[in-house]
């Protein structure tokens, strides 16, 4: 595992940066390294308590600043109120996260229709309104600005069982790719993470409740053996939210320790041949 900080110190210095879900989970994992490396960061979700301790805990271990604005980006008002908040708070907002999701795994003609909107409207809906209501504040005030939004790999191959996910994840990366192409040319970069599995109590109180874990070791799809650590996805989204990665615009950058090539190749399922009979099988075609 390489879990070391990996850009230089002062690499964000002064950016502001919002980070939607950013009081849990990646998100402030990602927003702690952030404000490490210099960023004034604003956190924003639903949850007022969640916000505020996950602040005081940031700040002391950082020294940094953070600020909770509590924001459901299903509703664009409220993200309009973010913006100004964080204007008002720190002079400009410099980049945008989009990591606030919801998710649960399913048999699709379980769901109810409101079970669909649920999802959907938290990551394609919510992603849409805060990048909206960013991209109009940074091309009216001609300032530059990053949007990194977190996809995941089914974004691109969708999956069973967590189709209201895959449907809106895949939205949002065909939303990265789409703004990338618009909104280049005045100065707004915009880039996608797809991450693998990493432990998180939001993603795996949900995914992998004990029915899944019985059916499924998803550490067995994971060709180099391991969960993700945080620090790993954090120095990745720290480079996109960074100028270091001024070129990089449209990418969808996947850390997942091969699980979806391994998941996607026709014949990975050779893995469970074992040995002995690669050695006859030798044998066998040399005679
Ligand atoms: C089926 C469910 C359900 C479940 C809720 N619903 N949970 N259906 N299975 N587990 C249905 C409800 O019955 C209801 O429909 C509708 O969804 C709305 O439910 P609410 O509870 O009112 O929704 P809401 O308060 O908006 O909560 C959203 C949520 C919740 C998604 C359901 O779990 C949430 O807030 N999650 C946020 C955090 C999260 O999910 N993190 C994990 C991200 S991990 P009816 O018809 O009954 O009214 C991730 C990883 C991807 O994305 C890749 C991993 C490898
Ligand atoms: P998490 O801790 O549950 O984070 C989800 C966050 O979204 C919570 O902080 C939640 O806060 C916020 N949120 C939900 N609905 C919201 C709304 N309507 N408005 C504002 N905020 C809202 O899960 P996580 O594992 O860290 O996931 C973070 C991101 O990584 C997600 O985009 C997820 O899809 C992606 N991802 C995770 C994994 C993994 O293995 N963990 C893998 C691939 C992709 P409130 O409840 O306070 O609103």
């Amino acid at each position: 595992m390489y879990n070391e900080p990996m850009l230089r110190e002062n690499a964000l210095l002064g950016k502001c940066i919002i980070i939607t879900g950013g009081g849990t989970g990646l998100g402030k994992s990602i927003a702690k390294y952030c404000g490490e490396l210099g960023a004034h960061v604003i956190i924003a979700s639903r949850k007022a308590d969640v916000l505020e301790a996950t602040v005081n805990e940031l700040h002391e271990k950082t020294k940094a600043p953070f600020f909770p604005v509590v924001c459901d980006v299903r509703n664009y008002e409220e993200v309009d109120a973010l913006l100004r908040k964080s204007i008002e708070k720190f002079g400009r907002v410099d980049a945008l996260l989009n990591n606030a999701a919801g998710n649960f795994v399913m048999p699709t003609e379980r769901l109810s229709h409101r079970a669909f909107d649920a999802v959907i409207d938290i990551v394609l809906r919510g992603t849409c309104n805060c990048s909206l209501a960013l991209g109009k504040y940074w091309i009216e005030n001609k300032l530059p600005g990053v949007i990194l939004n977190v996809v995941t790999t089914y974004a691109f191959t969708g999956s069973a069982y967590v189709v209201p996910s895959a449907a809106a994840k895949g939205g949002v990366l065909a939303l990265t790719r789409s703004l990338a192409a618009e909104w280049g040319r005045k100065n707004i970069r915009v880039n996608a993470i797809a991450p693998g599995p990493f432990p998180t109590e939001g993603a795996w109180s949900r995914l992998f409740p004990p029915v899944v874990q019985e059916a499924v070791d998803p550490m067995k799809r994971i060709p180099v053996g391991r969960f993700g650590d945080h620090q790993e996805l954090a120095n990745l989204a720290a480079y996109l939210l960074s100028d270091f990665s001024a070129y990089v615009n449209g990418e969808v950058m996947v850390i997942d320790g091969g699980e979806w090539v391994h998941g996607a190749g026709q014949f990975t399922g050779l893995e469970a041949v074992p040995d002995e009979l690669w050695d006859m099988w030798e044998k066998m075609r040399k005679k």
